[in-house]
């Protein structure tokens, strides 16, 4: 069955990019050959993703998303369409009614496979924060940025209770996977 997998790569101190949305070097393992059995994986059981429009903006700048092995429909929350079309083939879909809707449409779109949200933080916070997330998966990076765009803040004052259903070591990052348990 579909589920909502919050799939992002953070630093050891917490954030998953620069202040200016560098990349700090957090997806350096994506492309390297040691992360293709993690990667791989996530393509096999992605049917959807969604995203926020300043990480698309982010990737449409730098190419139209050219390099994502994802060939599936990424849903865009934002408050209003682009004017231009995106660059590239990869297909988007613009959502202006709201996260929960986003996600309901992402489920549609994903069939059977998982909905990833693939960020950025703000569209991950607002996933949590709803209740919208099955699984989480950390893709945990030996560096300490010091400063920039934090994943795990503006969550409400709920504890959500995670259940470690997986631990992958790897050169140059470590793939951790939650369960949420409980919220509230
Ligand atoms: N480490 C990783 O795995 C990873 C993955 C992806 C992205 N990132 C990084 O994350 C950074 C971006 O994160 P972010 O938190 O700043 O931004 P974001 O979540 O990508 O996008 C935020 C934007 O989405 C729109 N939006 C958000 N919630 C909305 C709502 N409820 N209704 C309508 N529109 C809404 C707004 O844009 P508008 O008002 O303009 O429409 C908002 O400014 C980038 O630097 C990117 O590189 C990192």
């Amino acid at each position: 069955m579909s589920k909502v997998l919050l799939d992002m790569s953070m630093s050891l101190d917490g954030f998953v990019a620069g202040p200016n949305g560098e990349d700090g070097g957090l997806h350096d393992w994506f492309f390297s050959p040691a992360g293709a059995e993690a990667v791989d994986e996530s393509v096999r059981n992605t049917g959807a993703i969604l995203i926020g429009r300043r990480t698309y903006d982010q990737g449409d700048r730098l190419g139209g998303f050219a390099h994502s092995p994802y060939a599936v429909e990424h849903f865009v929350l934002t408050h209003g369409a682009p004017e231009r079309p995106a660059r590239g083939e990869m297909r988007f879909t613009f959502v202006t009614d709201g996260i929960e809707s986003a996600v309901e449409r992402a489920k549609v779109a994903a069939g059977e496979r998982n909905v990833a949200v693939g960020g950025g933080a703000s569209i991950a916070q607002q996933c949590l924060k709803a209740g919208l997330v099955d699984e989480i998966q950390v893709h945990l990076v030996p560096a300490l940025l010091g400063r920039g765009i934090r994943l795990f803040e503006h969550l409400g004052d709920g504890k959500i209770g995670l259940e470690t259903t997986r631990v992958v070591d790897a050169p140059g990052v470590t793939h951790l996977m939650y369960r949420v348990v409980e919220e509230g």
